[in-house]
C-alpha cells in the first residue's frame, strides 16, 4: 500500500506480465491517442503511484497537469462519495442546484478583474475553448481571431483552428474554422525574429507586437477581429514562459481595437505557478478566461468565466447535457479548498527549488538547452549542443525512457523539451529525488 509520502521510488518488475496484459488489450480496443510510456496503473496517491506489477513511481507529469491536488487527495475523494449519495446528475443545464451556483460564485471570485462576470461550464478543456469562441462571436459579431504558433488549445474543431503547435494535430482536418491568423510567439529561447529574447526582452515584445499590426493594417481588419487566444505560459508548444511585458502590451493592443483579450489557462491554471492563475505573474486582467483539467482533481469539467455583459443572453445559443455535473462542481469546490489551504504555497516554493535544480543540469550539461518556468510549471528543452541549439527530440525521448525505467513518470512537450509537473503537494525530498533520477537519465543519454 503507498501512502504518497514515499522518498523514492522502487522498482521490482517494470512492465511485468500484468502490465503486458492490459496493454495488449487496450491497443485493441482503444482509438489511438498520444499513449507516451507503457505505465499501468494500479493505485495513485499524492505525487506516487503503484503500477499492477508492484512497482513504485513518481508521477511527474500530474496526470498531464490535472491532479494538482495529488492523486486522489481525500478531502476530495470525500466531497466526490457525499455528492455521489445525493445525486449524481440532474440537468445544471436546465434546472437548479447548489454546488453548481455556488462554484460559479467561487470561480468569479477567484478569476482576476472586478467586474461582473459569468460561468460556462464544459467537461474538457476543447470544450472550453469552444465555448469562448461562440462567446466571442456571439458577444461582439466579429468573425476572425488571432492565436500563435506553438499555441495548443484542444482538438474540437474550433478548438483545432486555434491550435498551431504540432502538424499532426491539424494533417487531414482541414478544412477548420475559417478566419484564424496566427502569429509567432515571443519565445524568449527561439523566435523567428532572431531575437535573444532573455537579453532583449523589450525588443521581443515589440517585434511580436508590430507584427500584428502589420496583419492588421495589411489584411486583417482588427476591427473584425472578436478575439485573441493566448497561453500565458505556452503549454503543449513547450512550456514558453514570455517576456514580463508582452502580456501586457498584448492586453493594451486589444484593447485599442475592442478585441477581447481570452487568457487559456487550461494548463497553467488553478496553482500551478504558484499563483491560481498564470496571467497574475504578468499584472493583467484578461478579459475572459478558460479553464479545465485541475479544477476538479480528475473529474471532467471545465468553464469558461467572461464578462456578464457578454453573455449569449438568450436560451440555446450554448449548452451541453453534463455541463455543470454536481459530482464533478462537488470535486472542484473541495479542490479550490485545498489549494486554498497552504498547496499554492508550497507549489511556488518547492517551484522555485525544482527551478534551481533544473538550472543546475542546464548549467552543467550540454544537451540542456534551457531550462524554464514557473512555479510546478517547469521545462528543460533538449539540444545537440549548446550553440546550435538544434533540437533533440531523439535524446530527449530517451532520457524520458531512462527516467521512467528508474521510476520517474515524466512526459515531452514542444519539439524537444521534457515537462516537470508534479502534483502542488510534492516535498523537496520527493523533488531532489526526481531531480537525481533525471540526472542520471541524462548522463546515460549522454554516454
Ligand atoms: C492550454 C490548453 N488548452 C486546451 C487544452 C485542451 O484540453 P482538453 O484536452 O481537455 O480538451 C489543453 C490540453 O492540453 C491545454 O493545455
Amino acid at each position: 500500500m503507498i501512502t504518497g509520502n514515499e522518498i523514492k521510488p522502487k522498482i521490482v518488475n517494470l512492465v511485468g506480465e500484468n502490465a503486458k496484459e492490459v496493454i495488449s488489450k487496450d491497443e485493441k480496443y482503444i482509438a489511438t491517442t498520444t499513449k507516451a510510456l507503457p505505465a499501468v496503473v494500479k493505485e495513485a496517491k499524492g505525487v506516487v503511484f503503484e503500477d499492477v506489477d508492484g512497482n513504485i513511481l513518481f508521477d511527474f507529469t500530474s496526470g498531464v497537469g490535472v491532479v494538482n491536488t495529488g492523486h486522489s487527495h481525500p478531502k476530495v475523494v470525500e466531497a466526490i462519495k457525499k455528492q455521489a449519495e445525493r445525486f449524481l446528475h440532474f440537468a445544471g443545464t436546465d434546472y437548479y442546484y447548489d454546488v453548481e451556483a455556488e462554484l460559479a460564485r467561487k470561480l468569479v471570485e477567484l478569476t482576476p478583474g472586478n467586474f461582473d462576470k459569468k460561468v460556462y461550464y464544459g467537461n474538457s478543456g476543447a470544450e472550453a475553448v469552444e465555448a469562448a469562441i461562440k462567446m466571442a462571436k456571439w458577444s461582439t459579431g466579429r468573425k476572425f481571431f488571432m492565436a500563435f504558433i506553438g499555441a495548443f488549445h484542444g482538438r474540437t474543431m474550433g478548438a483545432l483552428s486555434l491550435t498551431a503547435s504540432k502538424p499532426v494535430h491539424k494533417q487531414r482536418f482541414f478544412p477548420w474554422m475559417p478566419g484564424v491568423v496566427h502569429v509567432p510567439y515571443p519565445n524568449p529561447y527561439r523566435n523567428p525574429f532572431g531575437i535573444d529574447g532573455y537579453e532583449e526582452p523589450d525588443e521581443l515584445v515589440n517585434a511580436v507586437i508590430n507584427y500584428m499590426e502589420y496583419v492588421f493594417s495589411h489584411y486583417v481588419p482588427a476591427d473584425e477581429v472578436a478575439a485573441i487566444f493566448v497561453e500565458s505560459i505556452q503549454g503543449e508548444g513547450g512550456y514558453i514562459v514570455p517576456p514580463k511585458n508582452f502580456l501586457k502590451e498584448l492586453y493594451k493592443l486589444a484593447n485599442e481595437h475592442g478585441i477581447l483579450l481570452i487568457d487559456d489557462e487550461i494548463q497553467s491554471g488553478f496553482g500551478r505557478t504558484g499563483k491560481w492563475w498564470a496571467i497574475e505573474h504578468f499584472g493583467v486582467t484578461p478579459h475572459a478566461i478558460t479553464m479545465a483539467k485541475a479544477m476538479a482533481s480528475g473529474i471532467p469539467i471545465s468553464a469558461c468565466v467572461y464578462p456578464a455583459e457578454n453573455d449569449f443572453k438568450v436560451k440555446g445559443a450554448h449548452s451541453t447535457t453534463f455541463g455543470g455535473n454536481p459530482v464533478a462542481c462537488a470535486a472542484s469546490l473541495a479542490t479550490i479548498e485545498v489549494l486554498s489551504n497552504g498547496v499554492i504555497e508550497n507549489a511556488a516554493k518547492q517551484g522555485e527549488y525544482m527551478g534551481k535544480r533544473l538550472k543546475e543540469l542546464e548549467e552543467k550539461y550540454e544537451i540542456v538547452g534551457d531550462a524554464r518556468g514557473i512555479g510546478l510549471m517547469q521545462a528543460t528543452e533538449i539540444v545537440k549542443s549548446k550553440e546550435s541549439k538544434e533540437i533533440d527530440p531523439k535524446a530527449r525521448d530517451e532520457i524520458v525512457e531512462r527516467a521512467f525505467k528508474k521510476g520517474l513518470l515524466l512526459l515531452g512537450c514542444g519539439e524537444s523539451a521534457i515537462r516537470y509537473i508534479p502534483p502542488l503537494v510534492v516535498t523537496r525530498e520527493q523533488i531532489d529525488s526526481a531531480m537525481d533520477i533525471l540526472e542520471e537519465a541524462i548522463k546515460e543519454t549522454m554516454g
